[in-house]
């Protein structure tokens, strides 16, 4: 796909967090960044922090009309977009039994309906770029149920589906489409969690956006080969999840050995 340099990005959700770290890192190598979030003045901020190589626009993930005027703006600027990284999250606790169905979909409307339109809508300007790169933001828990926590499981899985689904549409278009699965980040939204949430970690701490960025980076401008894949960065916190069963030498066939 050659360099990104010099090319244009979309970030959601990208005044703060994850969101925030993977602009600095995608503006580091040259790539041009529309950071958008609905944190107008934060946003604002981390766009003016970085010069002309970065602006901010106001989006609403969840709203068909805000992305359409945000890509064609961006457009108009920056020429039409190589990546898209749907960033933009919220995280909302309950299980099955407690979460008002309100939250439920707010959730999803914010994790999984956003990302949706967001491919929707910046498909035609990825193809006006000969091809580009879509890179969810989902989850360990888009690979694994946790309690209390019915409507993000959900949206996480959902947008690891999507994920595949619109790999294999945006194929024939130059579009990968990849999911990155975070663990535990210490960002704004994870201030309130305390460090046991990562103690029983292989890699027992909480990890940084700048962490996650630089894989994300890696999967925008050197993961050429990959699509509809799964990047995994959780300090181990799915290992040992789930039957790992290793077929015995019995049963496996000799010309595979
Ligand atoms: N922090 C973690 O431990 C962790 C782990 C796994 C996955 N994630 C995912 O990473 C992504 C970023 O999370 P973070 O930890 O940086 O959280 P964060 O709360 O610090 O940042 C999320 C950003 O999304 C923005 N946002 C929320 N709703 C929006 C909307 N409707 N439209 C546009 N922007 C909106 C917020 O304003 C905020 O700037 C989320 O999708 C989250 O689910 C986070």
């Amino acid at each position: 796909m050659g360099s990104f340099e010099g090319r244009a990005a979309l970030v959601t959700g990208g005044a703060r967090g994850i969101g925030e770290a993977t602009v600095r890192a995608l503006a580091a190598v040259g790539i041009n960044v529309i950071v958008a979030d609905v944190l107008d003045e934060e946003g604002a901020a981390v766009a003016a922090s970085l010069g002309a190589s970065a602006v901010y626009q106001h989006l609403d993930v969840t709203d068909v009309d805000n992305w359409n005027a945000v890509l064609a703006q961006s457009e108009r600027q920056f020429g039409p977009l190589t990546a898209l990284v749907n960033n933009a999250g919220i995280l909302e606790f309950g299980g099955v039994g407690d979460l008002e169905p309100a939250a439920f979909w707010r959730v999803l409307d914010v994790n999984l309906v956003g990302p949706f339109l967001g491919i929707h809508c910046a498909a035609a300007s990825l193809r006006r770029a000969g091809g580009g790169v879509v890179v969810n933001v989902s989850s360990t828990a888009g690979l694994m149920g946790y309690q209390n926590l019915a409507g993000y499981v959900a949206s996480k899985w959902g947008l690891r589906g999507l994920t595949k689904a619109a790999a294999l549409d945006l194929s024939e278009a130059n579009i990968r489409v990849c999911s990155v699965h975070p663990g535990p980040i210490a960002t704004p939204m994870t201030a309130g969690l305390d460090a046991s949430v990562a103690a029983g970690q292989p890699i027992a701490r909480f990890g940084q956006p700048e962490e996650v960025a630089a894989m994300i980076r890696f999967m925008i401008v050197e993961g050429t080969y990959s699509t509809g894949s799964e990047f995994i960065i959780d300090g181990g916190a799915v290992t040992g999840t789930g039957p790992v069963v290793a077929p015995s030498t019995a049963e496996v066939p000799a010309a595979a050995r």
